[in-house]
């Protein structure tokens, strides 16, 4: 299962939504979702118009301090988790460890008002959010600045002509290894086989990951601590067994 497609990622300085491709311009990048579902409730609206702009960032502007100084009080380390959805995971992280930063990252706006309400419920001082295409944060983050990057069931795009629409591609996971510390790990979770063969393909064929599975246990049962996300409760109930993949990013390359 070898992908021919290669997606043009976006640069830091370009707006994700609209990359040069060749002749003409259309959307590129890693985000084929939808922004917009349901009419947010009034005060979810609210902390749209006030508390997102107090915790978003332009990721153009992370300078060579690298994301840890977006963080008051200030981090030990950083991570980032893509595509966050309603935030389960993300807000169980963040506060079970208060010493480390989490960027938030999810284009879509009504898992944007979602996190934004148990930010706020729980007081939490430790997320970033940014609402926009992972790629495009990723192209923007200096070398080596995060711990680690959460990946929890990514929309699986199954028709073969989709593939390419998959977060995970060669270019993706170069784009992660540049930004991983050595030894920091990149972690996936999903319940589509397919997908998860796809992305042990992918990490496989790249110098600077190892799968750190030992035993069968170590991927089929999720690592200590982790948090069922809506996604991951809606695969249980239909049958569906996810993988837990855990990669660490190698010292081998630069
Ligand atoms: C299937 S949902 C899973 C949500 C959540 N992780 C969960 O497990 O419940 C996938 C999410 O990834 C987001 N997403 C897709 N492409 C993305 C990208 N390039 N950058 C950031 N988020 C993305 C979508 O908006 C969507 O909310």
């Amino acid at each position: 299962m070898v992908s021919n497609h290669q997606n043009s990622h976006p640069s830091c300085d370009e707006p994700a939504s609209l990359v040069r491709t060749g002749s003409r311009d259309r959307p590129q990048g890693s985000f084929f979702g939808r922004r917009k579902g349901h009419r947010l409730r009034p005060h979810q609206n609210d902390l749209i118009a006030h508390l997102l702009p107090r915790l978003g960032f332009d990721p153009a502007g992370i300078g060579p301090s690298g994301p840890a100084a977006l963080f008051d009080p200030p981090v030990d380390e950083t991570r980032i988790e893509i595509g966050f959805g309603g935030g389960e995971h993300l807000v169980a992280e963040a506060l079970a460890f208060p010493r480390t930063g989490f960027i938030g990252c999810e284009p879509y706006v009504n898992g944007m008002a979602k996190i934004l309400v148990q930010i706020e419920t729980h007081a939490i001082r430790n997320i970033r959010l940014f609402a926009g295409d992972a790629s495009q944060l990723l192209a923007c983050l200096p070398q080596a600045s995060l711990a680690r990057i959460d990946l929890i069931h990514p929309d699986p795009w199954p028709k073969r002509r989709h593939w390419k629409r998959r977060f995970v591609q060669d270019a993706t996971v170069a784009a992660m290894a540049r930004v991983l510390q050595p030894e920091g790990e990149f972690r996936f979770v999903s319940d589509i086989d397919d997908y998860c063969a796809w992305t042990l393909t992918h990490l496989a064929r790249s110098p600077d990951f190892l799968w750190l599975a030992e035993r069968t246990a170590d991927w089929q049962d999720p690592w200590p601590g982790y948090t069922m996300t809506r996604y991951g409760r809606k695969a249980m109930r239909e049958g569906r067994r996810a993988a837990y993949l855990r990669f660490r990013r190698e010292r081998t390359t630069a």
